[in-house]
């Protein structure tokens, strides 16, 4: 049995049955609060702190719950290893998530959607920690690459592994809860970087605006764009070959995103109801809907990969009757408050300046872009 794992190998850990596995955090109480990894393969979660271990090393083992394994992990693998040891001394089965919180912040999985046939392979990019969702619709040798995080390396590597040209770069909208790689990713490809002029105001980007439709590859795929106000003025959905919506932030596996971020909720869910049934609601209810995020490890399915149908979206965020969309979503955004770090990752996304230790620390903890999830 090995000592240690890799990230990616805890991460197939994580997603797969309940294998009886502990995880024990070795973080401070409030770090481990604040963010933790999370998924089925876990079944039971432990925080002891590694001070505890220095300090009163038989109180803290007394305080790890008995499991067949147990996984350790702290913020860079190195605390954890420590504890580790010292459990594997008192003969108990630890292993030791190598680079911890670290290195989990940085996994991303890539899961290829679709079906052969289309003309198109459509791959869905996971960060698992902060729930983000990118894409990347392939086609003739060329890529486009949607909402990608800042780890740019992910895409690069993708392509330069599968002969494609990186074509085109876009953002569905001017992220709030993440830092965009799409800007970086642009300039390191030499593709063009897309966001919408109503979301660019003030920027300081190499941008284009949003076209009305990408060609990439052959001829045998569409991707239009439609603009869909609401959760942001420039908010645009992105649909490949009338079959698969990428809907950014507007359509979420629990709902819809948050129309506050502008400070004009009621204005902007006006236009968040009129992009849903005027636009949304006017594609086949059967499209495969790809979101910007999901909440929670439970919202992906046994792939790895978050994906829902459009009508079930749609008829759960009660579109049919306008006063009752409205009258939820301004209950539910008059209990939501949209998190202080907000403003800043949003500057920083329109090419505001930004050090390496801030960008890391501005992105902890998940998404908060639902409007459900901002107000559970
Ligand atoms: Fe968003």
């Amino acid at each position: 049995m090995e000592h240690s794992v890799d990230i990616a190998h805890f991460d197939r850990l994580l997603q797969g049955n309940d294998s009886g596995a502990v995880l024990l955090d070795a973080r401070s109480a409030l770090d481990s609060q604040r963010w933790h990894p999370d998924g089925p393969g876990i079944a039971t979660f432990a925080n002891v702190p590694y001070s505890e271990f220095v300090e009163d090393e038989d109180g803290a083992l007394a305080r790890v719950p008995q499991a067949d394994s147990i996984y350790v992990l702290c913020a860079r693998g190195q605390s954890s290893q420590y504890v580790t040891g010292v459990l594997r001394e008192r003969g108990r089965n630890a292993i030791n998530v190598e680079g911890g919180m670290m290195a989990w912040a940085a996994h991303h999985r890539v899961i290829h959607l679709n079906d052969a046939g289309d003309g198109v392979a459509i791959y869905q990019v996971v960060r698992p920690a902060k729930g983000c969702l990118s894409y990347m619709v392939c086609s003739g040798g060329e890529a486009l690459i949607v909402d990608a995080t800042r780890y740019g390396g992910v895409y690069r590597e993708f392509a330069e592994r599968n002969a494609l040209r990186i074509a085109a770069v876009a953002d569905t909208h001017l992220h709030a809860d993440h830092l965009s790689g799409g800007a970086a990713l642009s300039s390191e490809s030499g593709a063009g970087y897309h966001l919408a002029d109503e979301d660019a105001q003030g920027s300081a980007l190499q941008r284009q605006a949003m076209p009305k439709h990408f060609e990439i590859g052959d001829a045998k795929i569409r991707v239009l764009t439609l603009p869909v106000p609401g959760h942001t003025l420039g908010s645009t959905a992105l649909l490949v070959n009338d079959r698969y919506l990428i809907s950014g932030d507007t359509l979420l596996p629990e709902g819809v995103g948050r129309p506050d971020l502008g400070n004009k909720a009621r204005e902007w869910t006006e236009y968040l109801y009129q992009s849903l049934s005027e636009v949304l609601g006017k594609l086949d209810p059967q499209t495969a809907v790809l979101p910007a995020h999901a909440a929670s490890a439970a919202q992906f399915d046994a792939r790895g990969a978050c994906q829902r149908e459009l009508g079930t979206l749609l008829a759960t965020a009660k579109i049919a009757d306008r006063g009752a969309f409205v009258d939820g979503v301004e209950e539910r955004v008059s209990r939501s408050s949209q998190p202080a770090a907000y403003a800043e990752i949003r500057k920083i996304n329109l090419g505001g300046p930004a050090s390496p230790e801030r960008a890391q620390e501005l992105e902890i903890g998940m998404n908060q872009c639902a409007l459900s999830s901002a107000t559970a």
